[in-house]
């Protein structure tokens, strides 16, 4: 191995296990006894984050806050979060930008497209992105959400019948034949169709990948995204039952593969590609450093804080009905650890912009993050260019490190509300209370930020 692969795997260790333990030795969540109230700053702009907790089959690698699609209970829940939304209006917030995120979030279209109009009538919501299985993707489905949902994510995950097999997609959604049929179709009918898939499963192979890239950009959606596996202690049991287990680790290999056969397309982030240069966000953590979630199960980023709404639904329901905060528990961070965070989700998105960094965050970067910059640029991560603190290609590959590393987190948080009974016990729970030392692995969870 050469001395910049020693520095290099050294660098992913340290940023790895930094991250590592911010997240489970630092991160405190408290069990709320009173209840609190989101409350909005002046001139801050937030984004809107609405949770639908359903699907029709549960992934094997999905840690995703969800509970099985029932009719009955979907319509009585789409009313609650309609009703939360109207309360979010009443304590003064307003939104530019909506993001639906599951679930399935178009596992019941007309309660959907109810709240969509219901929420572009209280807000000033601009842009609308929701996600979906294929199965919700008809041409025809997809018509009645024209002028409402800008972007869609479709999961698809892999183009290999072999994988799709494995993770129990390939009856439920169809064979990779079906699966490019169906995607082909819905093509057009909205401004934007992202397409997701999973790299990095253990097994796959050079060629699955390849097949994969390949397929993906003959069927031409706007914007395809390459999500590295993430494994949690919540999914790896059933990731390794469903997939094996593998000792290699191809994920440094395979996203050198995927950035290569992207250099014709404009790299939204560290993970997505889009065939434009049109600006196509995707993790709203990078897009929006505060936003606030709805729902069972959502979490909010508010003035430095994470705050986390009750996961299980008959609660959610009652304390929304009731005109209660559904908030119950909250997560504080340091100015250090907030200052960290908004440089890693903008370095993420391409770039940090020093002068409007040091304006938004009241703060000197080359001062507060001053030994972050230096080790990131020993080891040729980033670089300053006209005012920009960019990443190089070896920085990309690290905040996607740092990035599924951060989504483990939040997994860990799922985790601790899972169990009621543990809720109960404990007003202050230490993340770390459950597993003893991280592990080194890659060992996280869950793309898109919320629940
Ligand atoms: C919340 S899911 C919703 C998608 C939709 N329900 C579906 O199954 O098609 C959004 C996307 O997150 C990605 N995802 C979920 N679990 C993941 C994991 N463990 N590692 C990497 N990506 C994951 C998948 O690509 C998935 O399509
Ligand atoms: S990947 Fe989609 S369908 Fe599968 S469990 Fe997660 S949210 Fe549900």
């Amino acid at each position: 191995m050469g001395f910049k692969n020693v520095i290099e795997k050294f660098a992913v260790n340290y940023a790895h296990n930094s991250m590592q333990k911010s997240l489970y030795n630092g991160l405190n969540i408290n069990i709320l006894d009173n209840k609190i109230n989101k409350i909005p700053k002046p001139d801050t702009e937030y984004m809107l984050y609405a949770h639908v907790p359903f699907c029709h089959t549960f992934c094997p690698y999905c840690s995703f806050h969800k509970y099985h699609y029932e009719q009955e209970l979907a319509v009585h829940y789409f009313a609650n979060l309609r009703e939360e939304m109207r309360q979010v209006k009443e304590a003064g917030f307003n939104f530019t930008s909506m993001y639906v995120g599951g679930g399935t979030t178009l596992i019941n279209e007309p309660e959907l497209e109810k709240t969509l109009v219901l929420a572009k009538e209280l807000f000033d919501i601009k842009d609308i992105s929701c996600e979906s299985d294929p199965n919700h993707i008809d041409p025809e489905n997809l018509k009645r959400f024209q002028g409402l949902i800008d972007r869609l994510s479709v999961g698809v995950q892999s183009f290999s019948d072999d994988i799709l097999k494995k993770v129990a997609r390939y009856d439920r959604f169809g064979s990779s034949e079906q699966l490019q049929e169906k995607l082909r179709k819905a093509m057009g009918v909205l401004p934007t169709i992202s397409l997701d898939l999973i790299f990095n499963l253990p097994n796959q192979t050079r060629e699955q990948l390849l097949h994969d890239v390949k397929i993906a950009k003959s069927i031409a959606p706007e914007q395809i995204t390459f999500y590295p596996l993430m494994k949690s202690p919540l999914t790896r049991d059933a990731i390794a039952r469903s997939l094996g287990v593998d000792d290699s680790d191809n994920e440094r290999e395979f996203y050198e593969l995927i950035c290569e056969n992207f250099s014709d397309y404009h790299q939204s982030n560290a993970w997505a590609f889009g065939r434009d240069n049109a600006n196509l966000r995707d993790e709203y953590v990078g897009s929006h450093h505060e936003y606030l979630g709805i729902g069972s199960g959502a979490f909010s980023f508010l003035n430095g804080e994470l705050l986390i709404n009750a996961f299980n639904l008959l609660d959610y329901g009652r304390m929304v009905k009731n005109h209660e905060s559904p908030v119950i528990a909250k997560c504080s961070f340091t100015k250090k650890d907030r200052l960290k965070y908004i440089f890693l989700t903008e370095l993420f998105d391409g770039g940090v912009d020093i002068a409007k960094y040091n304006e938004f965050n009241r703060a000197n970067i080359h001062k507060e993050l001053f030994v972050e910059l230096n080790l990131l640029k020993l080891v040729n991560a980033i670089y300053e260019e006209n005012g920009m603190i960019k990443p190089t290609f070896f920085g990309k590959y690290i905040c996607l490190v740092l990035m599924r590393d951060f989504y483990a987190g939040m997994d860990k948080v799922r985790a601790i509300f899972k169990d009621d009974a543990k809720i109960k016990r404990s007003k202050k729970l230490r993340i770390m209370e459950e597993n003893t030392e991280p592990n080194f692995d890659n060992s996280v969870i869950s793309p898109k930020a919320a629940v």
